[in-house]
């Protein structure tokens, strides 16, 4: 095959690079993130984690429902910066609100 395949998007992993991390000994779905750094982008593995599973069972020869899903670790979600964000406004109490009111 011709040309760079893409598998994870978020972190530029190429099936180049799974055959790599497998070639070294790195067989677990676990390692190969750590290896590869997938599944640790902005969509935390949504996109990419069941192609590269996919994969992996393929250079491995092992069906794929023996390669479970990596443990997702917080954030779930992405954090709206808005909650980090200081907004002066996010914070005022009711009796702040009233000041200057008598
Ligand atoms: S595509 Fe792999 S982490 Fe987003």
């Amino acid at each position: 095959m011709a040309g760079k395949i893409v598998l994870c998007r978020c972190e530029d992993v190429t099936l180049s690079d799974l055959e790599h991390s497998v070639s070294r000994g790195y067989r677990d779905i676990e390692e190969v993130k750590r290896y590869t750094g997938f599944g640790t982008g902005p969509c935390q593995g949504k996109e990419c984690l069941a192609v590269v599973a996919l994969q992996l069972a393929r250079i491995t020869q092992q069906h794929p429902s023996a390669i479970p899903p990596f443990t997702s670790r917080p954030p779930l979600a992405p954090t709206p910066l808005k909650l980090l964000a200081k907004d002066p406004g996010a914070h005022r109490f009711a009796d702040e609100t009233d000041e200057g009111e008598d």
